[in-house]
């Protein structure tokens, strides 16, 4: 059986990562797991209330769980968190066990795509052009130092996928193999 590796979209929040992950499980025919949806489901409550109610650590451990767990599957197309990149484990195992991309964007195009949306509550109260800017320059270098980069800015969800999909292929030497 032909077993294929994950592709795991990474990226800050509002970068294109679900979209142009429901994209690509699409063309290629794969299961999409976006992260945020699976936490929510495994929760039975929003990201609101669980950052609310039990904070940030909480989320993190929850999210560090389902990255393992992905980690055992493969032929997947996963759409990350944002802030899967702060604990390395994470960039590590899904390093070792798919094709990593990294998604980004101008700080004025992701404040225009998070306008929709209540699953981000690092940048729901206050301003949000402050936080979103802040946030970014602290991750900065987490997300700099994936390989494989998409500047999503001036791309659709359908040539952010198109620019995956190649990314992947090129990795494919690598990406397939048997079982
Ligand atoms: C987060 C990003 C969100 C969500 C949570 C935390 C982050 O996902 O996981 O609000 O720390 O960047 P998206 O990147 O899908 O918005």
């Amino acid at each position: 059986m032909i077993v294929r590796k994950n592709i795991i979209l990474m990226g800050f929040m509002g970068t294109g990562k679900s979209a142009t992950g429901r994209l690509v499980a699409k063309r290629l025919d794969r299961p999409l797991v976006d992260m945020d949806a699976e936490i929510e489901q495994r929760e039975q409550r929003s990201i609101r209330d669980i950052f609310l109610y039990d904070g940030e650590p909480y989320f993190r451990r929850v999210e560090r769980d389902v990255v393992k767990e992905l980690c055992e599957r493969k032929n997947l197309v996963v759409a990350t968190g944002g802030g899967v990149v702060i604990n390395p484990e994470n960039v590590r195992d899904f390093s070792r066990t798919g094709v990593v991309i990294c998604l980004s964007a101008i700080p004025s195009v992701i404040l225009q795509r998070v306008a929709v949306g209540t699953h981000r509550p690092l940048i729901e109260d206050g301003e949000k052009a402050r936080k979103i800017k802040d946030l970014l320059e602290i991750r900065k270098p987490l997300y700099d130092a994936i390989p494989n980069q998409i500047d999503t800015t001036s791309l659709s969800p359908e040539l952010t996928a198109d620019r995956v999909i190649e990314i992947y292929e090129k990795a494919a030497g690598d990406a397939v193999g048997f079982r």
